[in-house]
């Protein structure tokens, strides 16, 4: 025997009951129809054809039931209609959309149901996916990046110190005038604070000078920072970024680093001074490097002197083969950083924290990471090192 169902397509009917539970009903039957005509839903025509029997303005479904039921309904009938209508109204739009959202999913063929068919589903749907991929062809090679060249030498610097027992410390690249300058013996109108060299905050002409706001000169002003904040014995080496107001040249760049170190305890000697740097270059460049002290001057350091190491391009001999070495000028020799014997000035501005300086004393000394770095690899521009040129990088991976 054959069985015919015939599915009579569903026609907004006349309310005759107002009753709320009597709305609710019929508001019920409404979403049947919904559901059951949405779930018929096989192509994008029957699915235009779906929206429109149901969201056409002129006579569509939902504009019938505000038509027949709302606008006929009896006063006191008018709110739980209004709502039963809006309810629909957004119910009517969410399948409409669900089922062209459905259109687009991929179609698998669903024999069982349960967790297990997904996985197969998904299976099907990957295999499917793979036809027409090689998998014969080699795979996609991730590049592995390299160190950049200044933070390598960063990082080996800070760790020859940290073998000696010092610790890292560091401070803010904007910085006050007061730690900038004041607090390490700068005097008021030395021309290091002009604004020839360094960068200040704009708009801070009305601020008493020591708040002004800059960019740091030099990484200097976290001895005193720490110093504040640690009572002595201290040993730091402070890495960081700072700022000058230097045009950009070979090498010159108004960004670089520096390395400071500080060391404070009872009956710290220029021989201690002497000693740890002269073992530190022979750390980082070769045991063969001699150093050489040359008298100069710092506000913040008394004596001062800048040291010197052998050239580890020439050897110290000043010329490569018949040409003359460039990086040393051909002298033989290289400057390498700025150190003294703290300034007891300095010692002043942080006397209560228990640097007295008629009990502690000690050493600075800080160094231009990069200009370490273009001798230490050979390179002969320091823009190179933040242009961000992949092919310069590259050679020190
Ligand atoms: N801060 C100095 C500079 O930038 C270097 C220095 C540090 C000198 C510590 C002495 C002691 O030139």
């Amino acid at each position: 025997m054959l069985l015919v169902i015939v599915i009579v397509a569903y026609t907004v009917p006349k309310l005759t009951d107002y009753s709320a539970a009597a709305v609710q009903k019929a508001a019920g039957e409404v979403l049947s129809a919904l559901g059951d005509e949405a779930a018929e839903i096989e192509s994008e025509s029957e699915w235009k054809a779906f929206r429109d029997r149901w969201m056409a303005r002129k006579n569509g479904i939902l504009t019938q039931i505000n038509d027949v039921w709302l606008k006929a309904a009896p006063k006191e009938a008018k709110r739980e209609v209004g709502q039963q209508t809006n309810l629909l109204k957004t119910q009517v739009e969410q399948k409409v959309e669900g089922a062209k959202a459905w259109l687009r999913a991929p179609v698998f063929e669903v024999e069982h149901s349960g967790i297990e068919v997904l996985a197969a589903d998904l299976e099907h749907y990957r295999l499917e996916k793979l036809q027409g991929v090689d998998i014969t062809l080699p795979g996609v090679r991730r590049p592995i990046g390299a160190e950049h060249p200044v933070m390598r030498t960063w990082r080996e610097i800070v760790s020859v110190f940290q073998k000696l027992g010092y610790s890292v410390a560091e401070g803010p690249v904007v910085e006050t005038d007061y730690y900038n300058f004041e607090a390490l013996n700068f005097p008021p109108n030395h021309p290091a604070r002009d604004t020839q060299d360094t960068l200040f905050i704009a708009g801070q002409q009305s601020k008493p000078q020591r708040e002004r706001l800059l960019l740091r000169t030099h990484t200097s002003p976290v001895q005193i920072r720490t110093m504040e904040k640690m009572r002595p014995p201290l040993r730091i080496v402070i890495p960081g970024t700072v700022h000058r107001n230097d045009p950009p040249d070979a090498s010159h760049s108004p960004m670089f680093h520096q390395i400071e170190g500080l060391a404070v305890d009872t009956n710290i000697t220029f021989g201690d001074l002497k000693g740890t740097l002269d073992h530190a270059m022979k750390a980082l460049f070769g045991s063969s490097v001699k150093t050489h002290f040359r008298p100069s001057f710092f506000p913040f350091t008394e004596p001062s002197a800048e040291l010197y190491v052998t050239c580890f391009i020439c050897g110290g001999s000043g010329r490569r083969g018949a040409e003359p070495c460039r990086p040393c000028k051909q002298t033989g020799w290289i400057e390498v950083l700025g150190c003294g014997m703290v300034d007891p000035n300095v010692f002043e501005f942080v006397k209560d924290n228990g640097y007295d300086p008629r009990k502690v004393s000690g050493f600075a000394f800080g160094m231009g990471v990069d200009r370490l770095a273009l001798l230490k690899y050979g390179v002969d521009d320091i823009q190179l090192f933040f242009q961000g040129d992949v092919r310069f990088l590259q050679q020190f991976g």
